[in-house]
């Protein structure tokens, strides 16, 4: 593993387990070792920046014993998007290649989605937060014509098999799912059930 990431998965864990932090304190502190990881583009192993012709790439770069935090490395294909979606537990996005755009959403008293917002662009270098309390869902897709885009993805959770929702655009109907890794093929300690 690189010194680099090793050394951001050393900082998590500790944060982690500091006593009495809030959620906010938590992604400012999360954030700035995001800040940290993505400034250089130098540490990311080849087969965690590898490409899918067809799906957008989660590759599991480690994933907290303890289910505390899990941490993905995001690899976007030329044209591809996730629904909209939501995470139900904070996360941290930094942009580590090329560029990604993200559409935030909230729903109305009756269900409905309404974009939250402005599209907003991440560029390499820069990070955003999610989490339910500070807006939790949105749609992202890759922003740079005809290349491949990687953003680096901390969640206070184990995001790969987390229940959460997909959301109808149009109806704003909730469908569960469980995203799972990519790079996580068979059952084990990350990719069980819940
Ligand atoms: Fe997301």
């Amino acid at each position: 593993m690189s010194g680099k990431l090793l050394q951001f998965i050393g900082a998590i864990s500790r944060l982690v387990e500091r006593p009495g932090l809030t959620q906010q304190e938590t992604l400012d502190q999360a954030s700035g070792h995001m800040r940290a990881l993505v400034a250089e583009d130098d540490w990311l192993p080849k087969s965690m920046a590898r490409p899918d012709p067809q799906y957008y790439q989660q590759h599991l770069l480690y994933g907290d014993p303890l289910d505390r935090f899990s941490l993905v490395s995001f690899v976007w294909g030329p044209g591809q998007a996730t629904p909209v979606h939501d995470h139900t537990v904070w996360g941290v996005i930094g942009m580590l290649r090329g560029a990604e755009q993200e559409i935030p959403y909230s729903r109305d008293a009756d269900g409905r989605l309404r974009q939250d917002g402005p599209a907003r662009v991440l560029t390499p270098g820069s990070v955003a937060c999610v989490a339910p309390s500070i807006g939790d869902i949105h749609a992202v897709s890759n922003a740079v014509e005809g290349q491949v885009s990687i953003s680096i993805h901390l969640y206070g959770g184990n995001i790969g098999r987390i229940r959460r929702s997909v959301y109808d655009r149009e109806t704003g109907q909730a469908k569960p799912f469980i995203s799972g890794y990519s790079n996580v093929l068979c059952p084990n300690l990350w990719a069980r059930e819940a």
